[in-house]
């Protein structure tokens, strides 16, 4: 059974961003994939107070359920993140949880794990929504396979072609990326020397100045052992131990 988590920044189980989430994991064969969909009121994040323990400890400190979601994250096999536009961005909710997994920025924590980037609006700002959001996933390791927003205006949201066009593309590309081993993409692969280069940096900076905490986006970086390898794709290829997939 492949795992399916979606993430949503509303908290109207049953508005626009649900329905359009729904439309496209209502195609995925119910046999082969099981949906898990989270909403704000579902858990319990407390705000972040900036003690940037996480970076050196790779945990959040707070007694919240942040460390049971990002379980869910990590343990799926495709990644769904939704966001209705709210002042053209996305919604707090969601920023707070993503706040709080800022370390993941730093490690690729994703691993090259298929993400989907989708929000909602009525008539705009939803680029602003869909940038920004595919960007924090690539920095986290994501491999982003699709993006789209469905607005009120032009008539997307309630137009049934419209409808079944795009989810039947995001839900073949599901089917397709869930099959194969995590992959890197040309936007990772941009970054992964510089994220690289800022794990390096962390460890240098916390013994130069002598002090005396874990070296944890670090040690993480050694662990995986990316640390040894030039390119994402490298190191995703020796992990998964595959030749070449043509995608
Ligand atoms: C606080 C708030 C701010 C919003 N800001 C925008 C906006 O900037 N642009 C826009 O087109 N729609 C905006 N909307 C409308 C929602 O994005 C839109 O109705 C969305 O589809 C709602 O999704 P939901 O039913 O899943 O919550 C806003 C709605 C709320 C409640």
């Amino acid at each position: 059974m492949k795992k399916i988590f979606v993430l949503f920044g509303t908290r109207q189980k049953e508005g626009n961003t649900a329905k359009f989430v729904k439309k496209i994991t209502e195609r995925l064969d119910k046999e082969k994939f099981s949906v898990d969909y989270y909403y704000p009121q579902d858990y319990k994040i407390e705000p972040c107070v900036g003690c940037a323990k996480c970076f050196t400890q790779t945990k959040c400190m707070s007694n919240d359920d942040l460390m049971m979601l990002q379980e869910k994250i990590l343990e799926s096999d495709v990644f769904i993140i939704a966001s209705p536009v709210y002042l053209h961005y996305f919604t707090a909710d969601l920023k707070l949880v993503l706040e709080k997994c800022s370390w993941w920025a730093h490690t690729l924590r994703l691993q090259g794990k298929p993400v989907v980037v989708l929000s909602t609006c009525d008539t705009n700002g939803h680029k602003t929504v869909i940038k920004p959001l595919s960007n924090i996933m690539t920095y986290m390791g994501g491999n982003v396979i699709a993006c789209a927003n469905a607005a009120m205006l032009p008539n997307q949201l309630n137009n049934e072609g419209w409808m079944e066009e795009v989810s039947e593309e995001i839900a073949s590309r599901i089917c397709k990326y869930a099959d194969i081993p995590h992959q890197s993409n040309a936007d990772i692969e941009k970054l992964f020397p510089y994220i690289k280069k800022a794990a390096l940096h962390q460890k240098e900076y916390l013994e130069k100045y002598n002090i005396d905490i874990e070296f944890g986006e670090y040690n993480y970086w050694c662990n995986t052992e990316m640390l040894k390898y030039e390119s994402f794709e490298e190191y995703l290829k020796e992990k998964y131990k595959y030749e070449e997939v043509v995608v």
